[in-house]
């Protein structure tokens, strides 16, 4: 198996400030790991690396480690592993990229410089990541990955064009390198989770009315079936409760067009409406 245990695993957990990774980092730390959290936000960190120290005092269990880390700048992420794997005398067995922004709205508004944000942070910051960690990796013939990619990672989704790039990239890239790594002892999990009751998905929804959002997963829910996933060696999560996702998630595997052509009326209805709605007088 690419990771046997979680218990004395030594795991790097990006965005593990806040949301998926915040849980992630948690659950990690319950179950015994030495934990390196690391995120761009240094108070947030500070905070969540101290709430874990303090929730785990008194009981068995692993180092926990704070490291300030931008993972859009290929050194700090090269500095991140390199302090992950002093850790615990040198191995490094698990590596989350929670790291991430949401930004959307329609295409005609949409700035480059939000959608190059999206590609360097969502996708960039996942290889940067993985060259960093693979040395090691590749000295044990062991370790394994948990990517975030998301629902919109697989879907065709109006308004969100740059975050369905970033993490369409993220599935893309993971699966030409599983099929790279073939027989290497190292593994990927892709996690595509529909929406998440985190800080982004609450900022999402004070910021668009065109997004129908429906957060049915908690954190700590992803969290959970991620590891079960990833000491499983399973390439695909996919975690969409709600009804509406689930079968568009069939439709598009059946017949894209047709995924496209229903998400696409949907938007326009959904345009339609909003347009009503302000028209109404007061
Ligand atoms: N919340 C959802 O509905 C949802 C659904 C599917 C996938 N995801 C994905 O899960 C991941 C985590 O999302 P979340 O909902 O927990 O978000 P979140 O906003 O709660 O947490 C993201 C964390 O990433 C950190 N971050 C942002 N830019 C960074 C950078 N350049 N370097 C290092 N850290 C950086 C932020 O400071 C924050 O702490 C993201 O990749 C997101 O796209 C989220």
């Amino acid at each position: 198996m690419t990771l046997t245990a979680i218990a004395n695993a030594v795991a790097v957990v990006t965005g593990a400030a806040s949301g998926i990774g915040l849980a992630t980092a948690r659950a990690l730390h319950e179950r015994g790991a030495h934990v390196v959290l690391a995120d761009i936000n240094a108070s947030s960190l500070q905070e969540a690396t101290q709430r874990l120290r303090q929730e785990g005092s008194g009981q068995e269990r692993g180092k926990v480690l704070a490291v300030v880390t931008d993972v859009t700048v290929e050194a700090q992420v090269e500095a991140l592993m390199r302090q992950a794997e002093t850790l615990d005398g040198g191995h490094l067995d698990l590596v989350v990229t929670s790291a991430g922004i949401g930004r959307g709205g329609p295409i005609d508004s949409f700035a480059a410089r939000d959608m190059e944000a999206l590609l360097a942070i969502n996708f960039m910051g996942t290889f940067h990541c993985v060259k960093a960690a693979l040395p090691a990796m590749r000295r044990q013939g062991r370790g394994h990955f948990i990517f975030l990619s998301s629902v919109a990672g697989k879907l065709p989704v109006p308004a969100l064009s740059g975050y369905c790039a970033s993490k369409w990239a993220v599935r893309g890239f993971a699966a030409a390198l599983r099929a790279e790594l073939y027989g290497s002892g190292i593994g990927i999990t892709t996690v595509y989770p529909s929406w998440v009751d985190t800080p982004m998905v609450q900022q999402a929804e004070a910021d668009s009315q065109l997004l129908n959002i429906q957060a049915l997963l908690t954190p700590e829910q992803v969290a959970r079936e991620m590891l079960q996933a990833a000491l499983q060696d399973q390439h695909d999560l996919t975690l969409a409760p709600d009804r509406d996702t689930a079968l568009i998630l069939q439709v598009m595997q059946q017949d894209p067009e047709k995924a496209e052509e229903l998400m696409g009326r949907a938007f326009q209805q959904r345009l339609t409406q909003l347009q009503g709605s302000h028209q109404e007088p007061a």
